[in-house]
Parts: structure tokens; sequence; C-alpha cells
């Protein structure tokens, strides 16, 4: 069944927003690489497509509702040159966004009373929580470990041994 055209132009958006996600993560990954921080950048790899999957999930969706599907315009991701803690208080920042971003989808399959949508966009939300406590465990030890070279690079490591599969 179709979801109302409102809640359709939402997906979309969502779609546009996931990939962005994930080219901002490749840039990040790009930067830390740069800075000598290999296990940063391999995490950000990840983190980048996980957020293309991200992507592909609400594009199935909305596929299998029978909307059609129109991605759209992208900025240029913001390139970091700041600290290592700024780039990962700029991931926060964006995990942030897009817990808004699908809530207010959420809340818009409510109004709808689309009940096929609302586990989907459970589901995500859920993610959410968990994506931001990662990202903002990983800030509380970067001030931690503050300019401590030894101490980065130990973060460093520990970061470089996730698997695209470790949540
Ligand atoms: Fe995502
Ligand atoms: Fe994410």
């Amino acid at each position: 069944m179709k979801m109302n055209d409102d809640l359709a132009k939402l997906f979309n958006d969502q779609i546009t927003m996931e990939l962005a996600s994930s080219v901002t993560y490749l840039q990040m990954a790009a930067y830390l690489e740069t800075e000598g921080l290999t296990g940063m950048g391999t995490w950000m790899r990840i983190q980048s497509d996980e957020e293309h999957a991200h992507a592909l999930r609400f594009l199935q969706f909305t596929l299998d509702r029978g909307n059609d599907v129109a991605i759209g315009a992208m900025d240029a991701p913001v390139r970091p040159d700041g600290s290592v803690a700024d780039v990962f208080d700029a991931a926060l920042a964006q995990e942030q966004k897009v817990t808004a971003s699908i809530s207010d989808m959420y809340s818009a399959a409510q109004a709808d009373a689309d009940v096929l949508a609302l586990p989907f966009l459970q589901e995500f939300l859920t993610e959410q929580v968990e994506e931001e406590a990662a990202v903002g465990e990983i800030i509380d030890r970067l001030r931690l470990a503050g300019d401590d070279g030894p101490t980065l690079l130990q973060l460093d490591r520990e970061l470089g041994a996730r698997t695209p599969d470790d949540e």
C-alpha cells in the first residue's frame, strides 16, 4: 500500500540525508588518515558504509510501498581541519540531525496512521540511540586523552579494530 505523498517525500529526503552522511563520513575518514590516525579512519569508513546501507534500506522500503524514488541534491561535505575531537563532535551533530529527522518521520507516520512505516522507523530510532551513545563515548575518551599522543594512538588502535558487523 502506497504511502501518502508527504510521507513518501520524507522518505526520499531521508535517502538523500543518509547518502550525504555516508559521504561526510568518508571525508572524515580521509582527513583522519591524513593525520596519521588510520584506525579512526577505518572506523569512519565503516560508518560511511553503514550510512550507505541505511540509504538503501530507506530506498527499498519506499519502492516496496509502491512510491517513487528521486534522490535529491547534496552539498559537498564539510572538509574537517580541526582537532580529532572536532571531527567526532561534528559526527555527533550529524547523528543528532538524523535522529531529529527520523523522529519527524515517525510523527508524520503516526499522524497518517501509517502502521506499516512505524515499525520500520522505530528500528532506525532505536539504532540512532545506540549511534549517538557510541559517538558520545568516543568524544568523552578523546577529551580525557587531550593532547596525550600515546593515549590517542591507543584509542586509534582500538577504533581501528572495528569490523563491519560490530555495533
Ligand atoms: Fe544512518
Ligand atoms: Fe548514523
